[in-house]
Formats: structure tokens, sequence, C-alpha cells
């Protein structure tokens, strides 16, 4: 069974209050995705492996620790996943970046695919994918099964907001994938939308409503 891992730091809940507020506008809205990103980025790369290194102080030579080569990559799945890139980048600089495509249609909220493009050697690395919204679950499933079937076998998931629904769907179907999240929320209303959420997270990203 994956674990869920909520990260319900006193910032990142202050943060996520004003990101729900409705008064809040596009350029806040993202300038806190990005850093919740950064902050929950922190215990997503929790448990990497470290290698001793030996460098000289100005003072002596010492071991020291450094992450070990385990190549990362992050793939948003768009578009509100995007907002989430920046922050992870701040986190690891040398992480590639995949992109999966996927609207959910307004009538049957199935995920429809559209665009997927992803570094050529992405069944090497350690792939975190990102959605600030995890409510069926369709959409974050279909990019899990994608990435399966280009070969990633070590793939988190963190997301900003779940409800219980997509939460027990992407434990159920893919039960090998650890899922992050900042809060978990009551339930969906009948047009699948997180309650009480904070709206369709790619329109206030980009201000498309
Ligand atoms: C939103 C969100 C997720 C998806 C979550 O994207 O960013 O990708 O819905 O819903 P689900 O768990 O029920 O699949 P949307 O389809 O609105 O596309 P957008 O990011 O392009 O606005
Ligand atoms: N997509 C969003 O952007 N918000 C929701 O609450 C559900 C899906």
């Amino acid at each position: 069974m994956s674990q869920l891992h909520v990260i319900d730091h006193p910032m990142i809940q202050h943060k996520l209050t004003i990101m729900r507020d409705k008064r809040t506008g596009s350029k806040d809205f993202r300038e806190l995705l990005k850093e919740i990103a950064l902050l929950m980025g922190y215990e997503v790369t929790r448990d990497l492996p470290l290698v001793d290194v030996k460098i000289e102080t100005p003072i002596c030579p010492m071991v020291a620790k450094k992450v070990a080569g385990r190549k990362l990559a992050i793939v948003p799945i768009l578009r509100a996943g995007m907002g989430m890139v920046d922050g992870l980048q701040t986190l690891v600089p040398v992480a590639k970046v995949g992109h999966i495509g996927l609207y959910r249609n307004e009538e049957t909220h199935n995920p429809v695919v559209y665009y997927c493009k992803l570094p050529e050697d992405i069944q090497d690395r350690l792939v975190i994918v990102t959605d600030p919204m995890l409510a069926t679950g369709g959409s974050a499933c279909d990019a899990l099964q994608m990435l399966k079937e280009k070969g990633c076998a070590n793939i988190r998931l963190m997301c900003l907001v779940g409800a219980p629904e997509g939460i027990a769907r992407v434990q159920r179907e893919h039960p090998d994938v650890d899922i992050y999240l900042a809060a978990v929320d009551e339930r969906l209303n009948d047009t699948a939308y997180i309650v009480p959420g904070l709206g369709d997270a790619g329109d206030r990203i980009f201000g498309t409503k």
C-alpha cells in the first residue's frame, strides 16, 4: 500500500489558507504555490541516499555528505502542475522536467491526454509528478500509468489538496506510489470539484477565468 504523507507544517497551512481565499489574485496564488512546492520538496526528497565525499574546508580536510548520483525528474500534469515546478527546481536545479498534458472532460470528468514529452532516460530517474489538485484521481492515475508504460518504477505524486476519493483511487490503482499532500479535504461536489478546495487551480494560476 502506498503511503500518504500529509505535510502540514504551519507555514504550509498558512500559505495554503491564503491560496484558498477567493480574494487572492493570480500573482499571489502563483507565488504561494511555488513557495509551498519548495517547502513540500524537502519532505518529498527527505530519504534521498547520501554518499561520503572528501573535501577540504578552509580549516581542514573532512568527509562530508552529498546526495548520491540518483537522478530526478519532475513531471507536471498540465496545466496546473506547472505551478509547482519552479519551487521544486529551486531545490533540485539539476532535475529534468517532462510534461504530461491532460484535461478533464467537463461532463464525464474523465481525463483526456493531449501531450506527453518526457526525458529520454525517464525510466532511470526518481520521478516526482506534480499537480495541485487530486480530485477524482483520474488525471493522476492516467499520468502514473503513462509513466509506468515508459518503464518508470520509482514515482512519487506531489499534490497540494486531495479529496478522499482521489487518494483512495491512487492507492488502489498505484499502490507503489507514495502520495504527498498539504491537506486532505472533505469531499467532491457534484461537479467533481474539491470541497472546500481552492476552486479551479489552472484558472487561478493562469488567470483564465
Ligand atoms: C485539474 C487539476 C488536475 C485535475 C484533477 O486539471 O489540475 O489535473 O483537474 O482532477 P481529477 O483528479 O478529477 O482528475 P484540469 O483538468 O482542470 O486542467 P487544467 O490544469 O488544464 O486546468
Ligand atoms: N480541478 C481543480 O482545479 N479543482 C478541483 O477542485 C478539482 C479539479
